[in-house]
């Protein structure tokens, strides 16, 4: 977990190093409303009231089409809500999404990288995107990819890297540009257990250096990485709160008891 470091640790010289504190007034990375998303007759999130304090790591959980990936489109100023309010990194995700887009990172369900192109396009072409321009964006893909272990892969054709390495990528392609805010939808399905093991590593340093992280997860050891928790179902914030907290309050011995159950739920007729 990421307890503060103390004065001239390290992690402060790191953070300093960053120019990144993260300070807000409030503390608040995420604070949602009332959130709604509907699709057509579909309502894929419904009031969802939702708060995330900065550099927390917090965890989305739920079966299949429950409406995470919505939510964080959402949040990601991606998609327009249907009803409600969401503040993220200090804006509203209706009126100033380009502004959040700048401080927060994406990593989509399927990494969104580019097969064709090299590691090295693949990252100047997010760098691009998230605002990173002329020398400060060269100068800092060269210092990412190398502390991320790209400098013999710089050049390698993404769609030939393992499962392990792409999803490496595609979280180097989301934090160049040092963002306040990571958003990981699935990061780790369909890698193997070292590189998952490795990923968390990196997304606790994160942490550490005051990033917030939202993660959605269906494997249950990483579950139970995160300081926080929300169950979602159907649509609805079914459940809130530290992995111990929810298996109390569903009266289940394990968080993937309570999963389980949520499904077979969810699975049922309406
Ligand atoms: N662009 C879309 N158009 C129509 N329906 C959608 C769209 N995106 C998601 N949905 C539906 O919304 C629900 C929630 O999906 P999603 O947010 O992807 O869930 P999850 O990420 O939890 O699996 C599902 O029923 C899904 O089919
Ligand atoms: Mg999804």
């Amino acid at each position: 977990m990421s307890e503060p470091a103390p004065a001239g640790s390290d992690r402060e010289a790191d953070r300093a190093m960053h120019g990144a504190t993260h300070g807000a007034p409030n503390g608040v990375a995420v604070e949602t409303r009332g959130l709604r998303k509907e699709f057509g007759a579909l309502v894929a999130v419904q009031g969802l009231d939702l708060t995330i304090r900065r550099g927390e790591v917090f965890g989305m959980l739920g079966p299949n089409g429950s409406g995470k990936t919505t939510t964080i489109r959402m949040l990601c100023g991606l998609m327009q809500p249907t009803a409600g309010t969401a503040r993220v990194v200090g804006h509203e995700v209706t009126t100033e999404a380009e502004a959040i887009r700048r401080k927060i990172g994406y990593m989509s369900q399927r990494y969104g990288l580019y097969d064709d192109l090299t590691v090295e396009e693949n990252a100047r072409f997010y760098a691009t995107v998230y605002g990173l321009h002329g020398r400060e964006r060269t100068a800092r893909l060269d210092a990412h990819l190398s502390e991320l272990g790209f400098d013999s892969r710089r050049r390698q054709i993404a769609g030939t890297l393992s499962g392990g390495w792409k999803q490496r990528l595609a979280l180097a392609c989301a934090t160049a540009h040092r963002p306040e805010m990571l958003f990981l939808d699935e990061p780790t399905a369909g890698v193997d257990p070292a590189a998952r093991r490795r990923f968390w590593e990196t997304i606790y340093e994160l942490a550490g250096r005051g990033t917030t992280i939202l993660v959605t997860t269906h494997y249950m050891d990483e579950a139970e990485r995160c300081q926080r928790l929300a169950f979602l179902s159907r649509g609805h914030l079914i459940g809130i709160g530290t992995p111990a907290e929810i298996t109390r309050q569903f009266n289940e011995p394990t968080i993937e008891d309570v999963f389980i159950t949520l499904q077979r739920k969810d699975e049922a007729p309406v």
